[in-house]
């Protein structure tokens, strides 16, 4: 098949013979969208350089039956749609651990089709040809990265498919001497950023991330109060509100039902025990990667630790993270200001300031 650039080119060779000059840049830059995208777990983010910006949860919903399909039609729904319009819908989270289980083709079939309908909005009727970068966790097995690429090649002109963390720090523009934690819903990617691309040993993926403390919490909180009913989305919902470690500031009661009726219930010591249990595991992570660095750098490394992810957010957490590591010395943990669109900004901005011919020196990719 000719691609759009290809007959682009021919028209221009055309035209210069007849005298018409416009630059077959600009004429590319016309036909073409350059996206960020980041595949998470959670939700998926695509940031465009025509100025799209989207956010969408990572569900794909199938009409149940016929009398389903009457109601929503024949689908699939996408997102906060499908969440919401659930009790018609089989819902698939396509993004196990933020990447593409191997084993499932409804998870593939799932993920594809997220993908394309993420494409279609940028695409907004239009022809225009899609290329860009995809960030994925830092230690997704190669498999799987492979997976990924097959399903954006299929909807995109030319993609690549990178680390989450690494799109972080591109972000940032902190690539050297500088340690990103992003923490996800289904993972927590830590990676040591030394000048370039992050080899993999300078990368490593854990699984205590937002799904592992909302579990933790459902279990802490039906403990406690045996009668009353909590799932794991309501955990999730009482940790996005008031997750934090360290000492409470205040003490922490929601609103839960007990055999049907609501009343209030104190959680506080619930939460500050579920949301330190991820601690341990980054602080171990962080001392095993820092002596990767060269001994004169690790100074500098352990002053540049960016918190990111949703999990982020956990109030104190870069306070607990730097007071823990107090016996390397000085060490500043910050969190990044907008930990849900940083990993699509920065693939957007390594898409748009790294040539695609270059690309395939960073990650895996396709087209070029
Ligand atoms: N205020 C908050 N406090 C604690 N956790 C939060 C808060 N807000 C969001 N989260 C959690 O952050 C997680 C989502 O983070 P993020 O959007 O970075 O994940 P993701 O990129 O989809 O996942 P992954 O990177 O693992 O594939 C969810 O578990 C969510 O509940
Ligand atoms: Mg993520």
């Amino acid at each position: 098949m000719i691609s759009k650039g290809e007959e682009m080119r021919a028209l221009e060779e055309e035209d210069v013979a007849e005298g018409k000059t416009e630059r077959f840049e600009d004429e590319v830059a016309r036909h073409q969208v350059m996206v960020g995208i980041d595949l998470g777990t959670c939700r998926t983010v695509v940031m465009s350089d025509k100025g799209d910006k989207l956010l969408i949860r990572s569900v794909v919903g199938y009409p149940k039956d016929i009398i389903s399909r009457q109601m929503v039609g024949e689908g699939p729904l996408f997102g906060a749609e499908a969440l919401e319009k659930r009790n018609f819908l089989d819902l698939c989270f396509p993004l196990a651990e933020g990447v593409v289980r191997e084993a499932s083709e409804r998870d593939y079939r799932a993920a594809r089709e997220l993908v394309r309908h993420v494409v279609d909005l940028v695409r907004n009727g239009t022809d225009v040809e899609v290329c860009g970068i995809i960030g994925v966790p830092a230690r997704a097995s190669v498999m799987n990265k492979e997976l990924l690429l097959k399903v954006a090649r299929e909807m995109m002109t030319k993609t690549l498919v990178v680390s989450e963390p690494f799109m972080v720090a591109y972000a940032l523009t902190r690539l050297n001497k500088c340690i990103v934690i992003d923490i996800g819903a289904g993972t927590v990617d830590i990676c040591c950023m030394k000048g370039s691309v992050p080899a993999p040993e300078d990368q490593v993926t854990t699984f205590k991330g937002g799904d592992y403390i909302d579990e933790r919490l459902e279990a802490a909180i039906a403990r406690r109060y045996p009668g009353v009913q909590v799932t794991k989305s309501v955990a999730c919902a009482i940790k996005e509100e008031h997750a934090f470690v360290g000492e409470p500031e205040q003490p922490v009661e929601v609103t839960l039902r007990a055999e049907g009726k609501p009343a209030r219930f104190d959680v506080t010591r619930e939460i500050r025990t579920v949301c330190e249990s991820i601690v341990p595991d980054i602080l171990e992570q962080v001392e095993t990667l820092i002596t990767s660095f060269d001994p004169e750098d690790q100074e500098d490394a352990l002053k540049n630790i960016i918190l990111a992810g949703g999990g982020s957010r956990i109030r104190g957490l870069d306070r607990m993270i730097a007071d823990r590591l107090q016996e390397y010395g000085e060490v500043q943990v910050t969190c990044v200001d907008n930990p849900e669109y940083v990993g699509a900004i920065g693939a957007l901005k390594l898409a748009k300031e790294v040539p695609p011919a270059h690309w395939a020196q960073i990650g895996l990719m396709f087209g070029g």
